[in-house]
């Protein structure tokens, strides 16, 4: 015989009832939200995956070279060498157009001016490896301040040098 309730063990177990319901729907709804929020964020990570991807595609140097497959790591630095004499082989002409010209073409602040004999000539009589000297390691004349490398720390030593070998041979 099934037990009759009273109106009040009703009212208790209806209650109960009613609290289990709502704790389960807030346990699903915070399920959902972790759910979502684990699929967005995977989303989000892969999403910017592709961005920088398609950023490091895009910002590539114009002049890089394609060298195909790099099979080892021999053959990865071969092909690092042969791009750092790529990069080394900049004549010194360019070297002047990118970092020098800025300042020795005007004479700004008592710059020797290219192809100006008269200016160079008592700089030239210095000895070469001078001039090499206070190109690469700045220099403070008599007129003004030639800055190390012209400012420009990210060229080597040898194309410095070759900047300072085309100047002078313009007047030589
Ligand atoms: C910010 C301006 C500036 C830039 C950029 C610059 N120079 Fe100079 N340079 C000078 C000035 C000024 C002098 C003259 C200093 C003096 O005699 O008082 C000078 C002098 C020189 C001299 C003569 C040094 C000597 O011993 O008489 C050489 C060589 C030279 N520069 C080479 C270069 C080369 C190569 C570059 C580029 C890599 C370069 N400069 C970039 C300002 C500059």
């Amino acid at each position: 015989m099934a037990k009759i309730m009273s109106d009040s063990e009703f009212g208790r177990s209806f209650f109960k009832m009613i609290v289990l319901l709502i704790v389960l729907t807030l346990l699903l709804i915070l399920l959902g939200v972790w759910i979502g929020g684990s699929i967005d964020s995977k989303l989000r990570v892969q999403a910017e995956e592709y961005t920088q991807t398609v950023i490091a595609q895009r910002t590539q140097p114009v002049g890089s070279l394609n060298v195909g497959e790099i099979e080892s790591a021999e053959s990865a630095q071969a092909v690092e060498e042969t791009v750092q004499v790529a990069q080394a082989s900049k004549s010194g002409q360019e070297v002047y157009d990118t970092a020098c010209y800025i300042c020795h073409n005007p004479g700004l602040t008592g710059a020797p001016k290219p192809g100006d004999a008269e200016n160079w000539k008592p700089r030239i009589d210095k000895g070469v490896e001078t001039l090499y000297a206070n190109a690469v390691g700045g220099f403070q004349g008599q007129v003004g301040i030639m800055p190390p490398k012209g400012g420009n720390l990210l060229l080597s030593d040898e194309e410095v040098k070759a900047a300072v070998d085309y100047l002078v041979n313009l007047v030589q």
